[in-house]
């Protein structure tokens, strides 16, 4: 049984804003969403930071690698004019800024950590889990200390497309769930899950079947798939037993429709 929300907003806000960024967050709470996925990358100082591509280009204006500048040049930034004229000023979020906003409104995470490049990868898996289990200890003393706190005490799930990172990331804070993310579902599924000590399985709903869903459900994991944008398909695959996904489109998918 999936404990957590079914429909989460891909990169913190879907499409409709900048993602990755606290505007997307502000956005998909505006949409009624109350989980959200997002990356998570290190600067070259490591300093973690919620971004999805290794390069400046696409979401960042001007050149470069992410893991090769440092947070003091990248937190100048604009990370939200690519987006469009309302977005223009909004910063590049860090993951404690991410946390501390998803705890304190009650959004439910999935993070995922995205190694730079291979070299990244058990630094990348090691201070995102060391983050995250740092700021949920305080946040669960918070809520013992005062029980009608609106921090969330729900651990987040962090999943990686990266075997190594989610090794590193459950030596540092093992009693954060974790979910192995993969495009196709490889055939030795079941061992990487094992030795990950994972929940549940992440996957690309376009390379999923009722069989594989089947099998992957019958093992006793959660299936979790990104990223689902169009309404009938979500209804087809969760009938297929499938737990819970990412959208896009918080337009079209309503966050509380399974
Ligand atoms: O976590 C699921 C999904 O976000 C993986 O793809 O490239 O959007 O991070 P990507
Ligand atoms: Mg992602």
């Amino acid at each position: 049984m999936w404990p957590y929300p079914k429909v989460l907003a891909h990169r913190g806000g879907g499409t409709l804003a900048p993602e990755n960024t606290l505007a997307g967050f502000r956005t998909g709470l505006q949409f009624g969403y109350r989980a959200a996925e997002f990356d998570v990358m290190l600067t070259r100082d490591e300093m973690p930071i919620l971004m999805h591509d290794p390069q400046r280009g696409r979401t960042l204006p001007g050149v470069g690698q992410i893991a090769e500048t440092d947070w003091a040049q990248l937190c100048e930034l604009d990370a939200g004019a690519w987006h469009g004229p309302s977005f223009v000023g909004e910063r590049i979020c860090t993951l404690e800024q991410g946390l501390d906003f998803c705890i304190g409104n009650g959004i439910w995470m999935n993070v995922e950590i995205k190694p730079g490049a291979s070299a990244q990868a058990v630094r990348t898996g090691e201070l995102t889990a060391l983050a995250v289990g740092r700021r949920f200890t305080a946040a669960l003393e918070a809520l013992r200390d005062d029980p009608a706190s609106p921090q969330a005490a729900v651990l987040p799930v962090l999943s990686s497309f990266s075997f190594d990172a989610l090794m590193a990331a459950k030596e540092a804070a093992p009693d954060l769930p974790r979910g192995f993310l993969v495009d196709m579902i490889p055939d030795d599924w079941q061992a990487r899950l094992q030795q990950l000590q994972a929940v549940a399985l992440h996957t690309s709903h376009k390379n999923l079947t009722p069989q594989l869903a089947r099998q992957v459900k019958d093992a006793g994991y959660a299936l979790f798939c990104y990223t689902v944008n169009d309404a009938a398909r979500a209804v087809e695959i969760m009938g297929w037993g499938v737990d819970a996904f990412c959208t896009d489109r918080i337009d079209l998918i309503r966050a509380d429709a399974y």
